[in-house]
């Protein structure tokens, strides 16, 4: 796992003292350092989804091989959200789209450490939209020429 390289944040002490609060140390990490907040050009996959709270997850997916060589996310949610998008597309690298399938909420609450109930809505968000992001993946790879079309 490559965290950025640290961010100046005012106060950060304490800004990391009260996140601690709500957060695992683990998630912390990941709403400060995030990996992968980044977009693609070129994806071999990408999707967008919206939380029931308006929140927006944004997913891209670079293929070499038949294997995830690259990962990007943004997001206008929580730090939750931030954290999520950072763990899942961690997750997902190395992984075929058929294994990478298999990434649910759980497993990016799980790998956060116990992410608090009232955010795990967060991770299915971020799960539906790497979901949605593997499915492109897999439309493109049958219809590579749908790619050009992308913005
Ligand atoms: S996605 Fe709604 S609070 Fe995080």
């Amino acid at each position: 796992m490559k965290f950025k390289p640290p961010v100046k944040f005012e106060n950060e002490k304490k800004l990391f003292t009260t996140l601690r609060m709500y957060y695992s140390a683990t998630t912390v990490k990941h709403i400060l350092r995030p990996c992968n907040d980044e977009s693609i050009p070129e994806a071999d996959g990408y999707a967008d989804c919206r939380s029931g709270c308006g929140e927006t997850m944004k997913i891209w997916l670079k293929l070499t091989d038949d294997r995830i060589c690259q990962t990007g996310f943004w997001t206008d949610g929580c730090a939750a959200t931030v954290a999520c998008g950072s763990m899942a597309t961690e997750l997902a690298k190395g992984k075929s789209v058929t294994e990478a399938l298999s990434i649910d909420a759980d497993e990016i609450a799980d790998a956060l450490a116990d992410l608090p109930e009232g955010n795990f809505h967060c991770a299915e968000l971020t799960a539906q939209t790497l979901r949605a992001a593997l499915k492109d993946c897999l439309v493109i790879s049958r219809e590579p020429w749908k790619k050009l079309y992308r913005k």
